[in-house]
């Protein structure tokens, strides 16, 4: 489902401009602080409205104009192009139209563009807090499993529900019972969903890093969020008094985790800044190959922001090998073109775009 056609209009420094990507590989280069990212991020924005690099829209909008918008045509796997556009004014306005209708929610953009970026701050997926690898986990869950959102929408709301009112503190306990249960049935459900999907990840993982890098001893393994011998019902039950105390909810999916691990260290304390981006890349790639091979012709996009940081020369080749072997579209940066002129098979489709004070021009 690549992007045939990409426009941006005041997103950061990038002068208006419309591109038609190469369906494969689209290499972006130019002099620091020409846009590169900045392309990256309209991208971004168009799949999930939301930036990588800040947690607000408003930074992305040109010094000076009110709004941003961001548009792009989707090749759609049965035929015909999806029209998706988004923009945002400084008022926190959005506006997200999916085939001319106004859509309801950033899913269905997701749906429509299911994206995944690797960029320098990708290692904290190993380094960070829990909820980057829950959302990283629920990526692919998402996009594979139709049921999974409706799923987690009601686990948010029990959630939020049980911890509103273990705040309020000495409250009946029947009152808590119809969202106890709501929680413990879309909790299994997400459960579930979660370990099947890792099921059939992890080979494809396996794999994946196997073609990367040498890193022997990594072990990816997953912890639900309670007691694997328990159900939810009776730890909720069993751990009521503490939950009372905190005023929270302590087990359940929402603590879900992956745990990475070399020789039963903890990854991100043991390797080594370019193996931790090769183990990332490696998670994320095989997110995309696993896609494509569920879904039928589902791919996704890849933005990969400065691709050489971190990576000898020898890990730079085997990463564009491995982004060509995946048939998607991929949106590659890099400061300069010639250090990945050597990277490709002579026939890959490959455009390249340079980026000059935010003009971006289309060379090859
Ligand atoms: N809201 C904004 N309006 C206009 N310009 C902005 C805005 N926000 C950031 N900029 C500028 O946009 C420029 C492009 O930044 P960007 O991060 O895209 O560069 P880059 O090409 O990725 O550079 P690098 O190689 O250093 O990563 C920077 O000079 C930055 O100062
Ligand atoms: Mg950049």
């Amino acid at each position: 489902m690549p992007l045939s056609r990409l426009s941006v209009t005041a997103v950061r420094n990038l002068h208006p401009v419309t591109l038609l990507p190469s369906p494969r590989i689209n290499l972006i280069s130019g002099p620091n602080g020409s846009g590169k990212t900045s392309l990256l991020e309209a991208i971004h924005i168009l799949g999930l409205a939301r930036s990588f690099r800040s947690t607000r829209l408003q930074p992305v909008i040109q010094y000076q104009q009110d709004s941003c918008t961001v548009f792009g045509e989707v090749s759609q796997v049965a035929g015909g192009v999806s029209k998706i556009g988004i923009s945002r004014n400084r008022q926190a306005d959005y506006e997200i139209r999916i085939n001319g209708q106004n859509a309801r929610g950033t899913s269905e953009l997701a749906d429509v563009l299911p994206l995944q970026l690797i960029n320098p701050d990708s290692f904290r997926l190993l380094e960070g807090a829990p909820k980057q690898r829950r959302q990283y986990l629920d990526w692919g869950v998402f996009h594979v499993e139709h049921r999974f959102l409706p799923a987690w929408q009601r686990l948010q709301k029990s959630l939020k529900q049980r911890n509103s009112l273990l705040r309020r503190g000495r409250i009946e306990r029947s009152l808590l019972a119809p969202w106890e249960a709501e929680l413990v049935a879309s909790g299994e459900q997400i459960d579930a969903f979660r370990q099947e999907y890792l099921q059939q990840l992890k080979p494809v993982f396996e794999s994946v890093l196997g073609e990367l890098a040498d890193i022997d001893g990594l072990t990816l393994s997953y912890f639900r969020g309670w007691d694997r011998e328990r159900g939810l019902a009776e730890v909720l039950d069993s751990q009521f008094d503490r939950d009372l105390a905190l005023g929270h909810t302590q087990a359940g999916p929402q603590r879900a985790d992956l745990r990475l691990r070399v020789n039963g260290m903890n990854a991100a304390e043991v390797l080594s800044r370019g193996q931790q981006k090769l183990v990332v890349c490696a998670m994320k790639i095989a997110q995309g190959r696993l896609l494509s091979l569920m879904e039928r012709q589902r791919d996704c996009v890849f933005l990969v922001d400065d691709l050489p940081s971190e990576l000898d020369r020898h890990h730079r080749q085997a990463l564009c090998r491995l982004l060509e072997s995946l048939d998607c579209q991929v949106f590659i940066s890099c400061v300069d073109a010639d250090s990945l002129s050597e990277c490709w098979q002579a026939d890959t489709p490959l455009s390249m775009f340079h980026v000059e004070h935010g003009h971006i021009v289309q060379t090859e």
